[in-house]
């Protein structure tokens, strides 16, 4: 029976020894106490009453539930199988509220708390077993992910992950509690030389999502305790037992014709025909080279010897009969070539003999298992739907061969047959492994180690060579490695929570999470939903796909419905996570366009970007991003602005006191000093024009106009704030990065590259603030770099850039002071020369220079009309589609039309330039969405 907590303690004492005792009670008592269980303010008297307990909730509420969009495809039994709640449910977590209320903390913006934005290395830890111990289309290592949470969390915060795929943040979430002594002494050592603290060591709490059951099912088993030993015992009886039942299925006479071996594998091959003489070519047969283990491409026909390749072959079908509906079945045609077999410890090959072939057509006879998924695929709705039709595949079961078929039902049935739920999941956990293995997707390597694990990754693709892999040489050392990998990872109950659920309607209250860290569906790689369909069909639990955050044609999603997901689900993380706490977002760049809708979904949410980085992995350390065009995995840190500044933003909003609040506010989130190797690095987040930029997205999201140009922003920058090899800093913070800045040798400064006239203008501003230069030495540099100038940008003569952004001095006057300065720094027979003087005036004469930010500011002003007077014929042209224009111009005219409110001036040119580059610039994109939301708001 269920006790809520704060029962009767009176039987305790303390015992000579100072332990507490308990007094009076039989070892049977005190056994079933160690069995009880606390959750969410509830006592329990075991797991399984408390499954029971919160099972009967869940079917209470699933009528409700199940009026969500994102409530999975299933029956409500198979949803309450799988459930282990209030811990793990495979439909919307209804009770992660009381998880929270239970286990959090409330919002206090009296309590102060303040991080660094902090990068990780996604690749960190892809050889750990922890992370081996179940595969999922992509990964990120929990030990990547460890070092984030400690240092943005401390121990019983709440991390939340809402696209949690297997679950590694909670595992990483668990570890910060769980770490070896060795784990513990690295990372503070390595933090120590970072100039950091040392960490909080202890188990943080963790919300997990995902849209996927396949994905939360693994997620959930990865994160909640179970009885290791009972598992261990299991998994032997499990293979044990299924040999008894089908071992003969995978038995074989060796060749000396009296000992028989256990078959690891079976080799098929696809049968094709010579588009010659029509005869049969057994593909492997004639590819491989049976000496070298290798695969010939090109190869003569046995019968005719016409030269072949593999896409000169005809294919050929059989006729078959479907073992779900006993309709004929068209299907590629396979034949078994070899067999790999073990006897003890030795292995050897065979071709098969009439025995061998004789238990295949034995076992082609038996019915088709109850256990074995039959539904049909959605082909015309996935994306690799044309490689499996056409080969004749439609439903799940016929993915697998008949003796797969029967081994993979022996397993099921066998793990689904244990009472106790937790163990039952961690079985089928187990089992599930051998799906993809078994099915006819898994190719044959011959170069291989191992014939596992061997499919395509992240597609359908049916190879002509097929590994077909027995249960045990899939699982046998798999069972051993899991034991020893869960031995070391205890998680514990109750710290962790698993919802199938839209990251977009997690259902957990406001301002209640402490972190989020999250590794995004990133556009169109992986299809997940369609990728988990078959592991999923098992559990008879689908995906629901509508709000699956993808780009798919099938699915009738592309990038704006992609971004738009993206945008419901950044909106949910920002109202759950407190004010000033952070989100790292992991994104693996497939396409520019895709990091700028991700972007954007941000931004558009409320988040504040801080820094964005990549692994430079030849380097081993991590670079800064500056620029949209990158195709490298990023790290995104970025944070939701604290309640002081938004309330303060509302009534300041569109002033210039609004603008300095913001970057101020700003300022104390980013870092202050950061060096490697005797080296500090240039911090871009502090850099001038990224200030800006952040400024403005600021405003922009919020609906503000910017009171400020460029120009007038960068001279009030430097008029409020410190500067510092090109950086900017608050005054509390300028004493740090001094103080640091002397420990080390140099700063490094960002590598730019020039691409456009934006990033040619940047260029130049670094190359004159090091040293002023004539025409004549910036010119061939500058043509040097010139080689990534982007299609579509208007070609600029390097004098006109000069001349719009930059001041000339013509020997006549003073010398300018940035000029004066590197002069007599650098020459030392130029040193304390007055600003007039003639040898100083000859040697400065014809450099251009960066201008102080008080001419910037008229220089800006012409260029301005010179861009709008550009834009204006974008506008009025007769072009239907621009497909050479000035972004910047492009750029200046959009400001000025969201300025006023000319929404429809903004959508009529944006549809104008081409869709790839409106795609690819993030700052285009965001006065672009929301000038079609403005518009649509006011139409
Ligand atoms: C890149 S994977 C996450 C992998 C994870 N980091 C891991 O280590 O296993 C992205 C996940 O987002 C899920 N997903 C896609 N759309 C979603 C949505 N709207 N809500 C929640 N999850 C979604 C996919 O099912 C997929 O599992």
């Amino acid at each position: 029976m269920a006790k809520r907590k704060g029962g009767d303690q009176s039987e305790l004492f303390i015992g000579d020894d100072g332990q507490l005792r308990l007094l009076g009670k039989s070892a049977e008592q005190i056994a079933q106490e160690g069995r009880r269980v606390e959750c969410l303010g509830m006592t329990f008297e075991s797991e399984e009453e408390r499954r029971a307990h919160f099972r009967e909730i869940l079917r209470e509420k699933l009528p409700e539930l199940r009026t969500r969009p994102d409530f999975p495809v299933a029956d409500d039994e198979d949803i309450l199988r799988l459930s282990d709640p209030p811990y793990y449910t495979a439909c919307p977590n209804p009770f992660l509220a009381e998880f929270v209320e239970c286990h959090g903390s409330s919002y206090d913006p009296k309590v102060t708390y303040h991080r660094e934005p902090f990068a990780v290395d996604v690749s960190e830890g892809k050889t750990d077993q922890l992370y081996k111990a179940h595969g999922y289309h992509t990964k990120v290592p929990h030990l990547a992910i460890v070092p984030s949470i400690l240092h943005y969390t401390k121990p019983g915060d709440i991390v939340l992950d809402g696209f949690c795929g297997s679950g590694m943040t909670g595992v990483a979430a668990q570890w910060c509690g769980t770490a070896p002594q060795k784990y513990r002494r690295e990372l503070e050592a390595s933090w120590k030389e970072d100039g950091r603290d040392k960490p909080k060591w202890g188990a943080r709490r963790v919300i997990l999502g995902d849209l996927s059951p396949a994905a939360t099912f693994i997620a959930a088993n990865y994160n909640h305790p179970f009885d290791l030993a009972a598992f261990n015992r299991a998994t032997k009886r499990l293979l044990k037992e299924v040999w008894e039942e089908i071992g003969w299925m995978y038995e074989t006479l060796h060749t000396d014709g009296k000992t028989k071996g256990r078959i690891n594998y079976t080799i098929w091959s696809e049968v094709f025909s010579c588009p010659e003489c029509a005869s049969e070519v057994v593909f492997l047969e004639q590819t491989l080279d049976k000496k070298t283990n290798k695969t010939r491409a090109e190869f003569p026909c046995p019968h005719c010897s016409a030269d072949l390749t593999k896409d000169s072959l005809d294919r050929v079908f059989e006729t078959l009969v479907d073992a779900a509906s006993g309709k004929t079945w068209k299907r590629i045609r396979l034949r078994p070539v070899r067999i790999n077999y073990s006897i003890g410890k030795a292995k050897y090959e065979k071709e098969p003999d009439e025995t061998d072939l004789s238990i295949l057509s034995r076992i082609d006879d038996l019915q088709l298992p109850s256990e074995i998924p039959t539904n049909p695929f959605p082909i015309d709705k996935m994306y690799h739907g044309s490689r499996l039709s056409p080969k004749g595949f439609t439903h799940v079961h016929q993915l697998f061969l008949p003796r797969a078929s029967q081994a993979l039902a022996a397993m099921w049935r066998c793990a689904r047959a244990y009472d106790d739920s937790r163990l039952r999941n961690m079985l089928l956990f187990f089992v599930e492994q051998a799906i993809w293995n078994l099915t006819i997707l898994n190719a044959y390597r011959p170069t291989g180690f191992s014939q596992n694990s061997q499919w395509f990754k992240g597609i359908y693709y049916v190879p002509s060579q097929h590994s077909d892999c027995s249960p045990w040489y899939v699982l046998e050392g798999k069972a051993k490695r899991l034991g020893k990998v869960f031995a070391d990872m205890p998680a514990r109950s109750g710290f962790g929570t698993v919802t199938t659920s839209d990251c977009g309607s997690v259902g957990i209250p406001d301002s209640s999470v402490d972190y989020v860290f999250t590794d995004p569906p990133f556009g169109e790689n992986i299809y997940y939903a369609d990728l988990n369909y078959i592991v999923e069909s098992w559990h008879q639990v689908l995906t629901r796909t509508e709000p699956e955050a993808i780009v798919d044609k099938h699915k009738d999603k592309g990038l704006a419905e992609y971004q738009h997901l993206m945008q419901g689900c950044f909106a949910e993380y920002r109202r759950v996570l407190k004010p000033g706490r952070w989100i790292t977002v992991v994104f693996h760049n497939s396409k520019n366009a895709v990091w700028n809708a991700i972007q954007e979904a941000m931004l558009a949410a409320g988040f504040v970007v801080a820094d964005v980085r990549t692994l430079d992995k030849k380097q081993g350390s991590y670079r800064q991003v500056t620029s949209t065009a990158v195709k490298q995995d990023l790290v995104i840190s970025a944070y939701k602005p604290n309640h002081g500044l938004e309330e303060r933003f509302k009534l300041e909003a569109g002033t210039e006191e609004g603008v300095w609040d913001f970057v101020r506010t700003h300022m104390r989130q980013l870092p202050t000093f950061v060096s490697k190797d005797e080296h500090a690095e240039a911090i871009a987040e502090r850099q001038g024009f990224l200030l800006y930029d952040r400024m403005v997205a600021f405003h922009l999201q919020r609906g503000v106009t910017i009171p400020l140009s460029a120009a007038e922003f960068y001279a009030g920058l430097k008029q409020r704030f410190s500067e510092r090899d090109c950086m900017y800093f608050l005054p509390e913070q300028v004493a740090e990065y001094d103080r640091k800045r002397m420990t080390v040798k140099d700063v490094l400064q960002l590598e730019l590259f020039i691409k456009d006239e934006e990033s040619a203008i940047q260029w130049l501003k670094q190359q004159f603030l090091r040293k002023p230069q004539t025409f004549q030495e910036i010119h061939p540099q500058f043509l040097k770099e010139l080689g990534g100038w982007e299609k579509h940008e208007k070609a600029l003569e390097l004098l006109d850039i000069l001349q719009e952004n930059f001041l000339l001095y013509d020997g006549v006057g003073e010398v300018p002071s940035p000029i004066h300065s590197y002069l007599s720094t650098n020459f030392k027979e130029l040193h304390s020369l007055d600003k007039d003087d003639p040898a100083l005036r000859t040697k400065a004469k014809d450099r251009w220079y960066a201008p102080d930010p008080r001419k910037a500011i008229d220089l800006e002003k012409l260029r301005d009309r010179a861009l709008l007077r550009e834009f204006d014929g974008y506008l009025d042209g007769g072009q239907k589609k621009l497909k050479v224009f000035r972004l910047e111009a492009v750029r200046a005219g959009f400001k000025r039309a969201w300025q006023d409110r000319d929404y429809a001036t903004i959508v009529a040119v944006a549809r104008k330039i081409p869709e790839k580059v409106l795609q690819e610039d993030q700052k285009l994109l965001q006065w672009y969405d929301l000038a079609v939301t403005r518009s649509g708001e006011e139409a």
